[in-house]
């Protein structure tokens, strides 16, 4: 077993629905990879959520399962180092579940802007299933097992955060007698069980696509749905043809022409991925004046992507070779997530006065 219980814990993962993406990256992604020298670092594959909304594709999920964990090597998560498993192995997280979703009532869950937000961008009108609504519960489970302090996660994810940190509050409260007046950061000196975890956003909060505006006016987000996303897996082909085609200032027909660099996926890109920030500046102003053209920088941006995006490509290459090592990565780790959810679910028991027989379940 390497987990190394003096390094502090984070926890994080995606819902398997496709691979991932530039926003993954700058969302969450470059955070894991940077944390896991300090960190003590769990990374879930949240395939059961999955089912909340595409129940009927289950072979799509397991191949998202697998490129999501291919996506994690690729970007450099060293398994090793840090632990990458899938949700539905470890059976102490749907136990939680059941636990905590007694610690939330039904209009607090309702309220969760997130779920909101879902059931109108999927258009589930009201014929989403119980389990869909259940999804925030899970994800309590999905966090609170792991009794992390930090939780990477894009903007987002936010809600889902506030509803874990009240209900890690609730449970302490409620059966480890921890004082309702305790500071977050005091509940587990206090006595408690779970942790009143932290986020920890990334350095943009919300990547747009390559796209135009939305109907609404404003540049749409990054997302696979959308069709407006740059893969960590794309050929260096398709990268060069989803910028070349990227949308940039509309009323610019040619170089000479003023361009605004608002608003501008061009520029947002240059500005987020391009380490050379002098030229990026100065490109910038000649932008604006009418001095250099769109192609030559979208070729310059297509550079800088490429040299971003192939190093990953190839380990992915390589990972892909080799599917029974990968599916070992995912063995280990969900044998050593297991040993720290059962580990949890052991002490809520206790906590909660539940303890009856003893439980023996081996990964
Ligand atoms: N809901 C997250 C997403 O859609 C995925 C997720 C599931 C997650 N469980 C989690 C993220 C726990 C952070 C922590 O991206």
């Amino acid at each position: 077993m390497t987990t190394s219980p003096s390094k502090p814990r984070i926890l994080t993962g995606d819902t398997p629905t496709g691979r991932l993406h530039l926003g993954h990256w700058v969302g969450s992604l470059e955070n894991r990879v940077a944390m896991q020298q300090d960190f003590d670092c769990y990374f879930i594959i949240a395939n059961a959520h999955a089912f909340t909304t595409r129940a009927d594709k289950p072979a799509e999920i397991r191949q998202s399962v697998l490129d999501i964990t291919l996506d994690y090597l690729a970007a450099g998560i060293d398994p090793v180092k840090s632990t990458i498993f899938v949700q539905s192995e470890i059976p102490a997280i749907a136990e939680l579940a059941f636990f905590f979703a007694m610690l939330v009532s039904f209009n607090r869950l309702m309220r969760n802007p997130t779920l909101k937000d879902e059931i109108r961008d999927k258009g589930l009108g009201d014929n989403y299933s119980f389990g869909f609504l259940l999804y925030p519960i899970g994800q309590i489970a999905d966090i609170l097992a792991f009794r992390p302090h930090l939780v990477p996660v894009g903007e987002d994810q936010l809600a889902h955060l506030e509803l874990t940190r009240e209900t890690a509050r609730k449970f302490d409260q409620l059966y480890c007698g921890v004082d309702p007046q305790t500071r977050d950061e005091d509940y587990v000196t206090a006595g408690g069980i779970f942790p009143v975890i932290e986020a920890k956003l990334g350095r943009i909060k919300r990547l747009v696509g390559t796209g135009g505006p939305g109907p609404g006016g404003g540049l749409l987000k990054m997302s696979k749905s959308l069709n407006n996303a740059i893969f960590l897996s794309d050929e260096p082909d398709v990268v060069k043809k989803k910028v070349m085609g990227m949308y940039t200032d509309p009323n610019r027909k040619k170089a000479t022409d003023p361009g605004s660099v608002e608003n501008n996926p061009l520029w947002l890109f240059h500005q987020t991925f391009n380490p050379d920030a002098a030229w990026v500046t100065e490109a910038m102003e000649k932008y604006r004046a009418g001095g250099i053209g769109d192609v030559e920088c979208k070729r310059k941006l297509v550079d800088v992507l490429v040299a971003m995006i192939e190093p990953m490509r190839q380990r992915r290459l390589a990972f892909e070779k080799d599917p029974a090592q990968v599916l070992a990565i995912l063995r280990d780790g969900t044998a050593r997530a297991g040993a720290v959810a059962e580990e949890t679910l052991a002490l809520a028991k206790r906590a909660m006065g539940q303890e009856y027989v003893k439980r023996q379940v081996r990964f």
